[in-house]
């Protein structure tokens, strides 16, 4: 099962990512993640990736093509995946249908995260997320502990540099011009486009995510 997580800035998707790949045991690729990884590592990724990001705008699609190419196609990711924060752009999307074909696989479905931009703006204006482990953890002081249960990861809470907001506007309107095509292309493609209503409690929004792709939630448990 190979499942796109879909949506604006904000939508929710890092929130659900974990809780649907758990239900449906498959990993998380979070090219997001992978870059701020690459950053706090100082790699030649990470540095190729910064201006972009601080700004708000998209790292250019060869740079995530390679990181999804690389990923779906080693062991870890050879039961399925779930991608959230690719596919970003138009030329993504035929990346990504391009890498699958090669590997013998298809997608499943784009689960779109629907959101209004106000309800964003609060949502990111109060995020903080570890350092290491980048979860984003409601309601947390910077500078405080990691909070996921489980042993330390030595991760403290931070603002992310893109949650600034001029940055924020900027990633809005990427979305508007770059991302939203996307919904249209795979539409036109014949891939199953669902869209969930991403306002509630985070349980309630697994369970609808989970629901519009065929799997009851005490199934899933
Ligand atoms: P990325 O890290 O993917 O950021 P994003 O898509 O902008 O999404 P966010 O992480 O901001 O939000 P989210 O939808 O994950 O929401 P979250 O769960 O955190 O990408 C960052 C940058 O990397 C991009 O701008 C770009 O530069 C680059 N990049 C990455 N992928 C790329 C690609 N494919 N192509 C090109 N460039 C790429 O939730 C937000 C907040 O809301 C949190 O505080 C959370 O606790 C809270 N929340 C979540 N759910 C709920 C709920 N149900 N009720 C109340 N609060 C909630």
């Amino acid at each position: 099962m190979v499942i796109v997580l879909f949506g604006k800035p904000g939508a929710g998707k890092g929130t659900q990512a974990p809780r649907l790949a758990e239900a449906l045991g498959v990993p998380i690729l979070a090219t997001g993640d992978v870059l701020r990884a690459a950053l706090r590592e100082g790699t030649r990724l990470g540095l190729a990736a910064k201006s972009y990001m601080d700004r708000g705008d998209l790292v250019p699609d060869d740079v995530i093509l390679g990181i999804v190419k690389e990923a779906l196609a080693s062991d870890r990711f050879k039961g399925g995946a779930v991608l959230d924060g690719v596919v970003r752009t138009v030329p993504q999307a035929e990346g990504l249908e391009r890498v699958l074909g090669e590997l013998g696989r298809s997608l499943t479905a784009v689960l779109a995260f629907d959101i209004d931009d106000d309800e964003i703006v609060q949502r990111i204006s109060g995020r903080l997320v570890c350092d290491v482990c980048q979860t984003p953890v409601p309601g947390g002081e910077v500078g405080a502990p990691c909070p996921k249960p489980g042993p330390t990861d030595g991760g403290h809470l931070v603002r992310r540099k893109d949650d600034e907001p001029e940055a924020v506007r900027t990633r809005l309107d990427v979305y508007r011009a770059q991302t939203l095509p996307v919904l249209d292309w795979y539409r036109e493609h014949g891939t199953t486009v669902r869209t969930i209503d991403a306002v509630g409690a985070v349980e309630e929004v697994t369970d609808r995510a989970l629901s519009a792709i065929g799997i009851t939630p005490e199934r899933a448990a």
